[in-house]
């Protein structure tokens, strides 16, 4: 990778880790706006520079490193054209602080308009050499986004010195920093990253793992602004709604059952239902940390547990006519397509994308028989590459597990008519 001068000189000087800059990368964007985040090395002021890269006015924002933020810094910056290429860089006074070639950040093209966009989902990430690679390699597959569903990284703590510390770890992979900093990355936890294995929302100190999320990835909002980080984004023909299955699972009854616990809880119910009724999106992917089925383990940390919930969106789905749903998963160290027989429910057959590790365990028990498996893969080093594109009728959605040497493990193709609600 290729660092501007001045980027060099500041990770020379660092006396350790901790003094290093981290980032600047990318979070939430969308037509008009965009978001850059980075963890200063000391207090102070810093301003992001964006300027458009067909030339114009450059946007100055200048924001306060502070040691009650951890030093983390979110630049949100409004007014942006639609699909429109911006250069920007960081300054410290008049210091160049971040200045790469590479910082480039384009906007999302207006939601109607015919799109072609790339993806890259996937979960399970070290900061190993497999893991760094697989973030290589998807900037090597140039996608434009990218999709972090949990377990990323490994904190298993929710004492706020242990999440702080394994967030600023996993952020100071430099190959994590070069493919953010010119694509917008999402994020949701899974169990390893939310309190520890199977872990739910009875966890203990649970405050603090959202305290430093909010902290380390910039999206637009967290959650209901007080509890869980679910978010969703638009980019060309797909919507992803990003559920956390963690927060506010076992907390109380389910809306969909009172005398079962609940896996999303009701306010998150009721923003995914008015989200998915709002979309306009030809696909509309329902991605979180774990798996749509159940892992047939002894773990209870799957949509198995939670049947009930399962049951209710997939009755609103049908009810509503809501057609281009794609559920995404992944926490299970293996990778699967599976293909709901849900016609009669839904109004058309569901499937599923299943997308781990980055890392290199993966644990072939739990690729277990299901009738509607129809692709699965026990390898590491993993990521989904989505492509899916509006400027063809029906809209395609082409996605491919892609390893971190660029082979493609499988693929699984859909239009939009093989997810249209049949008469
Ligand atoms: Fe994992």
């Amino acid at each position: 990778m290729v660092f501007g001068a001045a980027t060099i000189t500041d990770r020379l000087s660092a006396q350790s880790p901790q003094a290093a800059v981290l980032g600047p990368i990318l979070g939430h964007s969308d037509e008009t706006s965009a978001m850059v985040w980075m963890r200063a090395a000391t207090a102070g002021a810093f301003t992001l520079e964006i300027t458009p890269e067909a030339g114009g006015k450059p946007i100055l924002l200048k924001q306060a490193a502070t040691e009650k933020d951890d030093l983390c810094i979110h630049w949100q910056v409004t007014g942006l054209q639609p699909a429109t290429k911006y250069r920007y860089r960081v300054l410290e006074g008049q210091k160049e602080l971040a200045a790469d070639v590479g910082q480039i950040l384009m906007t999302a093209p207006k939601p109607e308009a015919p799109a072609k966009v790339r993806f890259a989902i996937s979960s399970c990430a070290k900061e190993d050499a497999g893991s760094r690679a697989v973030w290589n390699r998807m900037a090597s597959e140039e996608v434009d986004a990218v999709v972090l569903i949990g377990d990323t990284p490994y904190i298993d703590s929710t004492e706020l010195e242990k999440q702080t510390k394994r967030h600023h770890e996993f952020a100071a992979v430099e190959e994590y920093q070069a493919l953010l900093k010119s694509r917008p990355c999402w994020w949701t936890w899974d169990d390893h990253d939310f309190a520890g294995n199977d872990s739910s929302g009875v966890a203990a100190g649970k405050e603090n793992s959202r305290l430093v999320f909010t902290r380390y990835r910039p999206q637009k909002s967290y959650g209901d602004g007080t509890g869980g980080i679910y978010t969703s984004f638009r980019r060309g023909p797909v919507e992803v709604f990003l559920l956390d299955t963690r927060w506010f699972s076992m907390t109380g009854p389910s809306f969909a059952a009172s005398h079962r616990p609940t896996m999303l809880g009701t306010k998150q119910w009721e923003w995914l239902q008015q989200g998915l009724l709002a979309s306009t999106a030809p696909f509309k992917l329902l991605a979180c940390g774990v798996i749509w089925d159940d892992k047939e383990n002894l773990e209870s940390d799957d949509w198995g547990t939670y049947k009930h919930e399962l049951t209710a969106i997939l009755k609103f789905i049908g009810e509503k006519k809501i057609h281009g749903v794609i559920l995404v998963g992944g926490d299970i160290h293996a990778s699967r397509v599976l293909r709901y027989k849900t016609t009669k429910t839904v109004g058309y057959d569901l499937p599923q994308f299943i997308a781990s590790p980055i890392h290199g365990s993966t644990i072939p028990s739990l690729n277990v028989y299901n009738p509607d498996l129809v692709r699965s893969a026990v390898e590491p080093h993993v990521f989904l590459r989505v492509d899916a594109d509006s400027t063809v009728t029906p809209a395609e959605f082409h996605a491919s597990l892609i390893n971190k040497d660029g082979e493609t493990v499988f693929s699984y193709h859909l239009t939009t008519d093989d997810l249209r609600p049949k008469a």
